[in-house]
């Protein structure tokens, strides 16, 4: 192996990296890593090594990522190939072991940086797997990772495990390289808590069903009471509506702006003949639009669960969930029953669960609405975060309890 060179970093990503922070980003310092090299060797201003990075040029934000803070550094190279099954057995393990992944066919069996292995995800989906590269880096190293997952799972087939490659631009946006195979079966289905959803990995950039949601829906069962009424806002292919429903919601009303979802939504439901569809109502419409009709008819519910893209825009300007959640809560309230509970999530790592809070506090205050924040949501069971890497805790909710 070749020498790997040692480059100083931004004396910003020094003092992250110090804390734990697993990525180094775009600067003039990340800029110029020799671009063939595989690995660098980050140093501090002193030169002092600190850690090998997994080099990444291509990617427009993540120049590298960290693979070890163990010296020697070029040992730690050199024994790549083995670490790197060695991380995946553990991550793997670690799932077998948690006795509530059994009730789902849908988990994580490595979560990214949490599992030390930064960049790379992997998705059980009943019998098939799906591996998410975030980092063009881990391309070489498909055969590795594969062969590493059938020999702890052996019956996971060759045909059954998809590889996909995610990131931030566009380009990189892509459906399952593989999906484009004949022979390959895109669509199937797959039960969590005893329901049924339609998966499609040859479909979209998201095969409809979030994943790293699950252990929030389970969580949410000790909200939803029998005969209650529920809103599903954003409701995407509508997992928060069949799962209200299966705990026994008597009412459900789902709002999204895609036809393209309701009527996944809708075969969601056909897959589920046991619940009640007559007490479903899909709507087809923006949000605001919907808040404002249903107000008119004058719905009332008892819970109301608000999971809003990031950030949208009306064609004209760009509006981030944080600032929308404002004029949200001012009318989901008119909507919710006395002693009802709103769920609001917000879903980007740029605003931190203390700060999101703070931010619902605050709103209510300025709209002088009474309400009790109780639980928190956060990734959970399958989904790891890592301490001192915002970017791994990209999810947070709040339960909001009327007064
Ligand atoms: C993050 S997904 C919601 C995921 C969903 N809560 C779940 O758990 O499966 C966001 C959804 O919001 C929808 N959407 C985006 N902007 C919208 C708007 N202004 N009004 C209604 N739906 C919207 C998108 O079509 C998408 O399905």
């Amino acid at each position: 192996m070749n020498k790997i060179p040692e480059c100083l970093i931004h004396p910003v990503s020094i003092k992250l990296l110090r804390q734990g922070h697993p990525w180094i980003t775009a600067d003039n310092f990340s800029n110029r890593f020799p671009r063939q090299s595989e690995f660098v060797i980050a140093t501090d201003d002193r030169k002092r090594p600190m850690a090998l990075l997994m080099h990444d040029p291509y990617h427009k934000n993540v120049k590298a990522r960290v693979w070890s803070t163990k010296f020697p550094f070029d040992r730690e190279a050199q024994h790549f190939t083995a670490s790197i099954q060695g991380r995946l057995d553990l991550a793997f393990e670690k799932r077998i072991q948690q006795n509530e992944l059994k009730e789902r066919e849908n988990y994580y069996l490595v979560f990214g940086e949490a599992d030390q292995l930064p960049g790379l995800f992997i998705l059980r989906l009943k019998d098939r797997v799906l591996i998410q590269l975030y980092t063009q880096f881990w391309n070489r190293y498909k055969s590795i990772i594969q062969t590493t997952l059938q020999e702890v799972f052996p019956e996971i087939k060759d045909e059954n495990v998809w590889f996909q490659l995610r990131g931030e631009t566009k380009e990189l946006q892509k459906l399952p390289q593989n999906s484009v195979d004949q022979n390959r079966r895109d669509e199937f289905h797959i039960a969590e808590f005893g329901i049924q959803y339609l998966i499609r990995l040859g479909s979209s950039y998201d095969h409809g069903l979030y994943t790293d949601m699950s252990s929030i829906r389970h969580t949410l069962a000790k909200l939803i009471r029998p005969g209650c009424a529920v809103l599903n806002l954003y409701s995407y292919t509508g997992a928060f509506s069949l799962w209200a429903m299966k705990l026994g919601a008597t009412q459900v009303t789902s709002v999204d702006l895609s036809p393209k979802y309701i009527e996944w939504l809708q075969q969601n439901l056909a897959l589920n003949p046991e619940l009640n569809h007559t007490q479903h109502e899909a709507i087809v419409s923006s949000v605001d639009e919907a808040l404002s009709n249903l107000k008119k008819e004058e719905k009332k519910f008892d819970v109301i669960i608000c999971d809003p893209p990031s950030s949208s825009s009306d064609g004209e300007k760009r509006t981030s969930a944080s600032k929308a959640y404002k004029e949200l809560l001012q009318k989901m309230d008119p909507l919710l029953n006395p002693k009802g509970k709103l769920v609001v999530f917000l879903n980007t790592h740029q605003v931190s669960q203390e700060k999101f809070d703070r931010l619902m506090k605050d709103y209510l205050a300025e709209l002088k609405l009474n309400y009790k924040m109780s639980t928190r949501l956060h990734l959970g069971q399958d989904c790891p975060t890592l301490k001192g890497f915002p970017e791994g805790s990209y999810l947070k909710g709040l339960v909001l309890e009327k007064q």
